[in-house]
């Protein structure tokens, strides 16, 4: 969005114009989307997602016409052969800000050509446990790093002038309860651990903001007025609409006085009920006008930016996205394990590719996030293009374990693909939005939060059959979040978390086995040694209580150690660390470390830097991600990394004194490869006062 001040300025005095030429039943007209059911039940037979929606009424009278909305996070999810790119905590795995950028101008073109002005693709909720369904469409466990990679998407997709939206406010991390779970969370909790990425987005500039199905501290969050209201518009300045989730989430008119601007997809309470609201003097009209303001405002500083290119059919799924889509596979992709595995030679190795998931076309769940692309190529058909000519390939996709280990026993290497699909993990919609008729029973129950953290049994069979072959063996996982790998993990020879890899997977896979590509990614969660040491999750919660602890803050606070760390990836280089220099101007530190690949292969290294709380006076994670940085080294180069932190990183929310806090103690500065592999500043941190 390329508009200045003094545009925002003009509109702001234009609204002051129009806004009282509007009567009450245009101006409630734009407070909620319009048609969704006509064409639903009738037109699409019932299909979601198959055209743009009208999210917010419009006003034909003034030539005002309705957002046109679609969503989502790993790309336009319209059915016209739109870029599918890995699902968003795969390219939380890339840590790299600039690309997720990249791919937010990528769906911002491809929503334009589509005639889109809205995109609900931004979806940072916290990843609190790993049995949440939808953890494939959020970045990672934590805060900072999901602000920084959502502000980059919001920055991208709004840089063509279509409005992001950020969702779901708040709290949203339990799937199949979501529509009435009740999230209990103090003050100071939800300000350090579930708000800060919204924060961030709303600084990155993003237009709208979707409420959550759920509810906080005993209210719905689209009628929650401590989070819409005080927090998001009163406290931190929001200038943008905030819209309801889908269907449910909103149960009266008076969700209008608590900050919900847009009822979607329809006008079940923002109709008829708001206007009598109105009029009876409930709800006051300067609510109304506040939120006409709002979406007004946005509609105009978009439609009124200059656009920065043209835009045509030609741009969907085009090769620049495709290609965008690749890079993102190959930089998301997480080496976890390897004994001298991998690269693989090809030189003509005889190779067994095995699994279910091996020639599936999987690529996340099919949920409102669903992408329909062009084509996808699955993990055998990119290792067959990337190496037939150079290797001896076989493959058996039956998952049966015993002809598995036939095939696996007459080779020299096994790549057995592995992991979950849409019906173990995804967006829970059957039946409970009763919008679907399911007449397949086995259909009717996918999605959703998974029932176990650990790969299904049929593939742990399969991997214990081929192991006992002793062909070497190189595991690829696909899912959207963390699984349990300890009854299996020492028999694999590599491990590879692939994800749900977008469109071009099979070919970034197959350029990272063959070693054309050094794997980089990192995990953007921990996985525990043992699943007691996660925080309390039930996927049927009707309440539940959110602490200050999960992820690493959670294993630090209990001193158990993960079987693979927050930030953790191997690579096919080595990254050797120098001491981290601190030095502190004014209200800024800047940390400065040298990182010199040591290996014979060129590599890209995540650097993270974490704040250490050991001396605090109150109880406080012992220590938080502040700043991670992607730098591309060849083999033998060294490059000095560079961090800056505001005093602000080190604050803490004080409940009594309703307001950010920085305590007078030394605060540790740790750099290093993953969150238990780190170096402390020699001298700690003193701000002064
Ligand atoms: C999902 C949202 C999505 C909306 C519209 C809801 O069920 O929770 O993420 O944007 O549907 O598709």
């Amino acid at each position: 969005m390329t508009t200045s001040s003094a545009d925002h300025a003009l509109i702001e005095k234009e609204l002051d114009d129009l806004i009282p030429t509007l009567s009450l039943k245009e101006k409630v007209a734009m407070m909620s989307g319009k048609d969704f059911y006509k064409y639903y039940f009738t037109v699409d037979n019932r299909q979601f997602g198959v055209r743009p929606y009208n999210a917010g009424g419009g006003c034909d009278r003034i030539g005002l016409p309705p957002l046109s909305y679609a969503d989502g996070p790993r790309g336009v999810r319209l059915p016209n052969g739109t870029t599918c790119f890995p699902v968003s905590m795969a390219r939380g795995a890339s840590w790299d800000v600039e690309l997720e950028r990249r791919i937010g101008v990528a769906m911002g073109v491809e929503a334009r050509a589509l005639g889109l002005t809205l995109l609900s693709n931004v979806c940072i909720n916290l990843l609190r446990h790993p049995a949440w369904g939808r953890s494939q469409e959020t970045y990672g466990e934590d805060p900072y790093h999901l602000g920084e990679m959502g502000a980059a998407l919001i920055e991208g997709t709004q840089s063509q002038n279509v409005m992001a939206t950020a969702k779901h406010l708040a709290a949203n991390s339990i799937e199949n309860a979501r529509f009435k779970v009740d999230v209990t969370v103090s003050e100071r909790v939800l300000r350090e651990v579930y708000l800060p990425h919204f924060k961030r987005a709303v600084d990155a500039g993003c237009a709208t903001v979707m409420s959550a199905y759920n509810q906080v501290n005993g209210h719905y969050c689209a009628h929650n007025k401590q989070l819409l209201r005080d927090i998001l518009k009163d406290e931190w300045g929001f200038e943008g609409f905030v819209h309801s989730d889908w269907v449910k989430g909103v149960y009266g008119a008076d969700a209008a006085e608590s900050g919900l601007d847009i009822e979607n997809p329809e006008p079940t309470f923002f109709g008829e009920d708001l206007i009598y609201a109105v009029k009876s003097g409930e709800t006051k009209e300067a609510v109304v006008d506040e939120a006409v303001r709002r979406i007004l405002r946005m509609q105009l500083r978009f439609s009124r930016a200059a656009d920065p290119r043209t835009y045509s059919e030609s741009d969907i799924g085009c090769a620049a996205h495709t290609e965008l889509a690749r890079e993102a596979a190959e930089k998301s992709m997480v080496l976890l394990k390897n004994d001298d595995a991998l690269p693989l030679a090809k030189d003509g190795a005889r190779i067994a590719v095995l699994g279910k998931l091996a020639d599936r076309v999987n690529l996340g769940d099919h949920g409102s996030s669903n992408v329909t692309p062009p084509y996808a190529v699955t993990p055998l058909a990119g290792i067959e293009k990337h190496a037939a000519e150079l290797v001896k390939l076989q493959s058996d996709t039956s998952g049966d374990p015993s002809a598995s280990a036939t095939l696996a026993a007459n080779n020299d290497v096994a790549i057995v693909v592995v992991g979950y699909t849409y019906f173990d993990e995804g967006e829970f919609i059957p039946g409970d939005v009763a919008l679907e008729e399911v007449e397949d029973e086995e259909e009717a129950h996918r999605g959703g939060d998974r029932n176990s953290l650990h790969l299904p049994g049929p593939d742990v069979d399969l991997i214990k059959s081929v192991a006992a072959t002793g062909t070497k063996m190189i595991v690829c996982v696909m899912g959207g979040g963390a699984i349990m790998m300890d009854e299996w993990f020492e028999l694999a020879d590599a491990v590879l978390m692939i994800w749900y890899p977008g469109m071009e997977g099979g070919t970034a896979l197959a350029r990272i086995l063959f070693g054309d590509v050094c794997p980089s990614g990192k995990l953007p969660f921990s996985i525990p040694a043992d699943e007691s040491h996660l925080p309390y999750f039930d996927k049927h919660a009707d309440d539940i209580t959110y602490g200050m602890y999960h992820g690493y803050t959670l294993f630090d606070r209990d001193s158990v150690t993960p079987a693979l760390p927050y930030g953790f990836g191997l690579s096919y280089t080595q990254f050797d660390y120098g001491e981290p220099l601190l030095e502190i101007i004014g209200d800024l530190a800047r940390i400065r470390v040298e990182i010199t690949n040591s290996g014979t292969v060129a590599g890209a290294e995540i650097a993270q830097l974490y704040a250490g709380f050991k001396n605090s006076e109150i109880d406080r994670p012992s220590k938080l991600l502040r700043g991670f940085e992607r730098v591309e080294l060849a083999a033998g180069e060294t490059a000095m990394v560079e961090f800056t932190l505001n005093r602000t990183a080190f604050t803490h929310y004080d409940e009594e004194a309703k307001g950010w806090r920085l305590d007078a103690v030394p605060f540790d500065i740790f750099v290093g490869p993953s969150s238990d592999t780190l170096t402390c500043c020699a001298t700690p941190l003193v701000w002064d006062d």
